[in-house]
């Protein structure tokens, strides 16, 4: 199986020169297996630039999942669907179009979708809305909303839960593999709850967005602590991870622990 990091905060790889890649703030990747766009970065223009320069045309991708509704996941989708001359199934939890709001340095801000369902339907999209795991192909599942059960939630900033938060679970021969945006539902929750939809025995990979910034250092070791505990061979905290999270991570999980960066890409 091979997965490619699209957009990230981050540029990890010597080939970002030679292929001219672009990062920003948000989260992108591609599973080329079953042809998933998995969220869609902030502007749009990442988007766009690093799939061409690593040889993914816009029209390749048959669904997009985006992880929730924040911006800088949901935020290049209408240029992504200008870019594209054929239709695209995009699987969305219910409360896509909700407000989302915030806080920075700066004070209040609003970080919901940019688009309408009318907008995306024009273009050729046909939403697919859900609450509960859905099934895109066998062994393939969005999450839908994940049970806040095993852990605490991991929203910082932001003014909800973000009930919205779905990973994208594979079923895959070494284990679970864990796609997350912003990973808002908290790793524990996103990891158990992923065992359970799919019926692995055990942790693979988690790749994405874990939301360690802003989060208590006791609360990102804890958080490290129980990826360890789990023996993953693969954990690419990556985007809203932060800096400080990815050491630690690469402190707790030193065999697993890997850079993410717009244009990484994993075989697993
Ligand atoms: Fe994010
Ligand atoms: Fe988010």
């Amino acid at each position: 199986m091979r997965i490619a990091i699209l957009v990230d905060n981050y540029l990890t790889q010597l080939s970002s020169l030679r292929l001219r890649l672009l990062g920003e703030w948000g989260f992108s990747a591609y599973v080329y297996d079953w042809r998933i766009l998995y969220d869609a970065g902030l502007s749009g223009t990442a988007l766009l630039n690093n799939m061409r320069a690593l040889g993914i045309s816009p029209d390749d991708p048959d669904v997009l999942v985006l992880s929730h509704r924040h911006i800088d996941h949901t935020g290049g989708v209408r240029k992504l669907l200008d870019a594209r001359s054929r239709p695209l199934t995009v699987v969305a939890h219910e409360n896509l179009f909700a407000k989302a709001y915030a806080k920075d340095e700066v004070g209040e801000v609003e970080i919901g979708v940019d688009f309408t369902r009318a907008f995306l339907e024009s273009k050729g999209a046909k939403l697919v809305l859900v609450r509960e795991p859905y099934e895109i192909a066998e062994g393939v599942w969005a999450s839908g909303e994940i049970p806040r059960s095993w852990g605490p939630s991991h929203t910082g900033a932001v003014s909800d839960l973000v009930p919205d938060d779905m990973a994208l679970y594979i079923r895959h021969p070494k284990g679970l593999v864990a796609l997350t945006g912003c990973g808002h539902a908290g790793v524990e929750n996103i990891v158990e709850y992923g065992l359970r939809v799919t019926g692995a025995d055990k942790l693979h990979a988690v790749i994405g967005g874990l939301h360690f910034m802003g989060l208590p250092e006791a609360r990102v070791r804890e958080a490290a602590e129980y990826l360890k505990a789990r023996g993953p061979g693969l954990v690419v905290g990556t985007h809203c991870t932060g800096v400080s999270g990815i050491a630690a991570l690469q402190a707790a999980l030193p065999g697993a622990a890997r850079a993410g960066g717009a244009g990484a890409v994993f075989e697993i």
